[in-house]
C-alpha cells in the first residue's frame, strides 16, 4: 500500500487529527501512534464484550479456511447451491448496477470480511481505489491477497473509522450493522455518513427482525411442488455470533442526519432457500420470479423483505438527499402499489 495514500486519506480516531508517517507507521500531533504492518494499518482500540467475541470468531473461525479453502463462516451459514449462489450473487450485482456504475476516487466497503463476494469486488472496478475496514485481521490479510495495491487496509471499528470527513465516493456495508451490539448500530449509519463525500452514495444491507414478506413468500412456496434439502446437520457446536437485528420501526423513529430511501438485497433468508428451494429448474424459476418482484418494486420490498438495502446519498451541499422518485412513492404511490404486491406475494 502507498503509504501516503494513508495520510492523505485517514485522520487519527481518537483525535481528529492529521497523521504524519513514521518508520513503523503513523502518528498524530497528540503523540498517538498505529501501526502499519503487511499494508494493514491498525486503529482498534481495546475491546470488550461482543465486540471483543465477534473478532475472536472471525479471526479464530469464520474466516478461517476449511480443508477445501471454504470459509468456516460460509460454510455454517451460507446456502452455497449452485441456484442459490446464483441468486444472491445476483442480488448483490443489481445494487452495484443500481447505485456504483458513477465510479468515482474511493469506495469503502465497511466490515467488508475477506472480500467472499465477488459482486462487490466488482463494484470497485469503477473507482481508483477500494478502502477495506473490518475488525479481522484475517479478513485483512485475505482481501489484501485478492487486492494487492488497489486496497487500502485499515483495522478498525466502524463507528470510529480513521477516516477524514466526506472523503469516500461510495459505501457498500452488508451484513455488518446487526451483528454490532444495539447501542452500537445508530453510530455506525451515522459514521458512514461522516466519511461519505458530497455527492456520494451509501447502500446499507440491513436486516428486519419484523419482515412479513418472507412468511407470505413460504405460505407461497409450501404450495409448490418443490422443496430444497433442509438444514444441514451440525456436528460439531458453531461458536457463538451476535445477531441483533433490529425493527424498521427502530429504524424509522431515530433522529438521522441523512434521508434515506429503501431498496432490497434479498427479501428472503437463507433459511428458506434451504428449505424451499430445489437446486433445479424449479428453484431458478422461483428465485428469478422473487427477483423480478425485487427489481419491479424495490422499495416495497425493502421495507418488508428481510434484508433491505437502506440508502441514502449526500447532496453536493452536504446534505441529505431523496429524489423526487422516492418522496412520491414514500407518499401517496407506494400507499397504492403496496397492497398489490402484498397481494401477488400472498399469492
Ligand atoms: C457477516 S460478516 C460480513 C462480511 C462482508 N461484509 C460480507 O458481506 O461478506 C461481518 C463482518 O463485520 C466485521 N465486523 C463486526 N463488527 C465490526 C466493527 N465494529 N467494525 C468493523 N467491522 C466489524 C466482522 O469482522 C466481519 O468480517
Amino acid at each position: 500500500m502507498d503509504r501516503t495514500t494513508l495520510t492523505d486519506l485517514c485522520q487519527c480516531p481518537r483525535s481528529g487529527e492529521a497523521l504524519q508517517l513514521t518508520p513503523d507507521g503513523l502518528i498524530s500531533a497528540s503523540g498517538h501512534t498505529y501501526s502499519v504492518r503487511n499494508g494493514v494499518a491498525s486503529f482498534l482500540q481495546d475491546l470488550s464484550g461482543e465486540q471483543a467475541a465477534a473478532k475472536q470468531f472471525y479471526d479464530e473461525f469464520g474466516w478461517a479456511p476449511d480443508a477445501e479453502g471454504e470459509f468456516q463462516e460460509t460454510k455454517a451459514f451460507v446456502d452455497t447451491r449452485t441456484v442459490s449462489a446464483e441468486h444472491a450473487r445476483a442480488c448483490m450485482r443489481r445494487l452495484g448496477e443500481r447505485y456504483f456504475s458513477g465510479g468515482g476516487k474511493y469506495i469503502l466497503d465497511a466490515g467488508c470480511g475477506p472480500l467472499v463476494d465477488e459482486e462487490v469486488v466488482a463494484f470497485g472496478d469503477r473507482f481508483e481505489r477500494f478502502i477495506c475496514t473490518d475488525l479481522s485481521t484475517r479478513a485483512l490479510n485475505t482481501a489484501r491477497e485478492k487486492l494487492g495495491d488497489r486496497g487500502i487496509y485499515l483495522k478498525c471499528d466502524i463507528t470510529n473509522m480513521p477516516i477524514q470527513d466526506g472523503v469516500v465516493d461510495a459505501i457498500t456495508c452488508n451484513h455488518v450493522i446487526y451483528q454490532l451490539p444495539l447501542e452500537m448500530q445508530a453510530a455506525a449509519f451515522r459514521e458512514l455518513w461522516r466519511v461519505l463525500k458530497p455527492g456520494g452514495v451509501a447502500v446499507v444491507v440491513f436486516w428486519w427482525n419484523d419482515a412479513k414478506l418472507p412468511w407470505r413468500l413460504e405460505r407461497l412456496a409450501r404450495m409448490l411442488p418443490m422443496r430444497g434439502p433442509g438444514q444441514p446437520e451440525i456436528h460439531t457446536p458453531l461458536p457463538d455470533l451476535p445477531h441483533n437485528t433490529r425493527s424498521r420501526s427502530w429504524f424509522e423513529s431515530k433522529d438521522w442526519p441523512f434521508a434515506y430511501s429503501y431498496d432490497i438485497y434479498n427479501a428472503v433468508p437463507q433459511l428458506f432457500l434451504r428449505n424451499y428451494i430445489p437446486d433445479d429448474w424449479r428453484g431458478r424459476l422461483f428465485l428469478s420470479g422473487l427477483r423480478a418482484l425485487q427489481t419491479a418494486l424495490p422499495r416495497y420490498c425493502g421495507k418488508h423483505g428481510l434484508m433491505p438495502a437502506i440508502v441514502f446519498k449526500k447532496d453536493s451541499d452536504g446534505g441529505g438527499r431523496v429524489s423526487v422518485a422516492d418522496k412520491v412513492l414514500t407518499s401517496g404511490a407506494l400507499s397504492f402499489v403496496e397492497p398489490f404486491a402484498g397481494v401477488a406475494a400472498a399469492l
